[in-house]
C-alpha cells in the first residue's frame, strides 16, 4: 500500500473507531511470533491471555471481548502489515503483542495515526514508548536489567568483564547501560562483543572470552536462544575456566531453564520476573498456568498477563471507548503483579517495578531462578526525564 494511501485509511478507520464504540464487542489486535525462531514468546504469551481471558471472563468496560490473535513469524515487515489490517479492517480498540524491538518500532507510527493504544508486552528496548505517545509497556527494559545486575557486581568483586549481546536494539541496550555503569563504577570492560539475531554461533565470542579471561562474562540473548548459549559455555569448558557467567534474565529464561542442566547453575542474573517469586499471587497464577498448558510460565508471559490487565481495566473505565480515553486509562495504573508490585508511569508509559537479582538453583530435581535481593520501584534508566 502506497504511503499517502495508507494514512488516509488509518484516518478513516479513526473516525470509524466512533462507530465502534457503539458496538457491543470490542477487538484487541494481538501480534506475536508463533512461528519461526521468536515462537516460544509467543506460545508465552498466547497461553497467558487465553489464561487471563479464562479466569476474568470475556467482558470489560460492558462489552464483549474478541482477542484477534496474528503471527508476524518475527518480521518487522509483516508486523507492520498485519497492524494496519487490524486498524482499518477489524477496528480493533488496541494492539498488543511484540515479540521483538524491530516489529514494535514498525508499528509505533500505525499506533500514532491512527490513535490506536498499543501494549507492548515483550519487546524490552528503551526506546520503544518514545517511538509513539501511544505505546504503553508491560514487559521491562534491558536498561532496567543491566543497571541493577551492574551494581550486584560491583558489590561482588568482579572488576574486569567482557559482555557478549545480540546484535540489535535491546543488546545494545543491554551492553550500554552494563558497561557504563562498570566503568561508574571504577571496574574494566575488556571487550564488547555482539552476536547476530538470526542463527547466531556463538563458538568465536567464547574463544575470545577464553582468551581475555575476565572475572566475568555478562549476556543478554533474546528468550529463546538461553539454552543454546549455555550449551556451547559448558562445551568449551568456559565454566571450568573460573570466568563466571553472568547476565539479563533472558538467558535463564523459565521457558528453557529446566532442560540447560547443570552448567546453568550458580548463574547470577537480573529480571522482573521469575516462576520461583515467592508471593500467593505468583503461586496462584503459575499454578493455574501450568495446569492449563503443561509447561513454566516465564517472563514473556508475565508482560502479556499483565497486559491483559492494563486493557481490562482501561476498558472498564472508559466504558469500552478506545482512542485517548482508552490510552489515558491505562496511565497511572497500580496493581500487584505476580512479578510483584508495578506502576504503569504516567508521564512515560512505561513500566515501574521490582528489579531482581536471582542466582539458579536446584530444589527438588528442577532448576529455578531463585531471588535473593532487589531493587525496588526500579524506573527504566534509559528515560532522561
Ligand atoms: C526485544 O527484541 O526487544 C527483546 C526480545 C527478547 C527478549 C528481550 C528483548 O528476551
Amino acid at each position: 500500500m502506497r504511503r499517502r494511501q495508507c494514512l488516509a485509511m488509518l484516518a478513516a478507520a479513526v473516525a470509524f473507531g466512533g462507530a465502534q464504540a457503539q458496538s457491543d464487542t470490542v477487538k484487541i489486535g494481538v501480534i506475536l511470533p508463533m512461528t519461526g525462531q521468536q515462537a516460544s514468546t509467543g506460545r508465552q504469551i498466547d497461553a497467558a491471555i487465553k489464561l487471563w481471558v479464562a479466569q476474568n471472563g470475556n467482558r470489560a468496560g460492558g462489552k464483549k471481548v474478541e482477542i484477534v490473535l496474528k503471527d508476524d513469524g518475527s518480521v518487522p515487515d509483516a508486523t507492520r502489515r498485519l497492524a494496519q489490517e487490524l486498524v482499518v479492517n477489524d477496528k480493533v480498540v488496541a494492539l498488543a503483542g511484540f515479540g521483538i524491538t524491530p516489529s514494535a518500532m514498525a508499528t509505533a507510527p500505525i499506533a500514532t495515526q491512527s490513535k490506536t493504544p498499543m501494549v507492548v508486552m515483550a519487546a524490552a528496548t528503551s526506546a520503544i514508548t518514545q517511538a509513539s505517545p501511544y505505546v504503553v509497556r508491560t514487559s521491562f527494559t534491558l536498561p532496567q536489567a543491566a543497571v541493577a545486575l551492574a551494581e550486584w557486581a560491583n558489590k561482588n568483586n568482579i572488576k574486569k568483564v567482557v559482555s557478549l549481546v545480540s546484535d540489535y536494539a535491546p543488546g545494545y541496550d543491554a551492553e550500554k547501560y552494563f558497561t557504563d555503569r562498570i566503568v561508574l563504577n571504577g571496574g574494566q570492560v575488556l571487550d564488547k562483543l555482539r552476536t547476530p539475531l538470526r542463527s547466531p554461533d556463538f563458538a568465536p565470542a567464547l574463544q575470545k572470552v577464553r582468551d581475555l579471561g575476565p572475572d566475568a562474562l555478562y549476556v543478554f540473548l533474546p528468550s529463546g536462544q538461553g539454552a543454546a548459549f549455555m550449551k556451547q559455555f559448558g562445551e568449551r569448558g568456559l565454566d571450568k575456566a573460573g570466568i563466571r557467567l553472568i547476565g539479563t534474565g533472558d538467558i535463564t529464561d523459565d521457558d528453557q531453564l529446566n532442560d540447560m542442566g547443570d552448567v546453568a547453575l550458580g548463574v547470577v542474573n537480573s529480571h522482573h520476573y521469575s516462576a520461583a517469586h515467592d508471593s500467593p499471587t505468583n503461586k496462584k497464577f503459575v499454578q493455574a498456568f501450568e495446569a492449563a498448558n503443561k509447561f513454566r510460565p516465564n517472563f514473556m508471559a508475565i508482560g502479556g498477563y499483565d497486559g491483559m490487565r492494563v486493557i481490562y481495566k482501561a476498558l472498564d473505565a472508559s466504558k469500552g471507548a478506545g482512542g485517548d480515553a482508552l490510552l489515558n486509562a491505562m496511565k497511572g495504573q497500580v496493581f500487584e503483579s505476580p512479578r510483584g508490585p508495578v506502576l504503569i508511569d504516567a508521564q512515560t508509559r512505561d513500566i515501574v517495578h521490582d528489579m531482581y537479582i536471582r542466582k539458579v538453583e536446584k530444589k527438588d530435581g528442577q532448576l529455578w531462578n531463585v531471588e535473593f535481593d532487589a531493587i525496588k520501584a526500579m524506573k527504566d534508566p534509559g528515560k532522561t526525564k
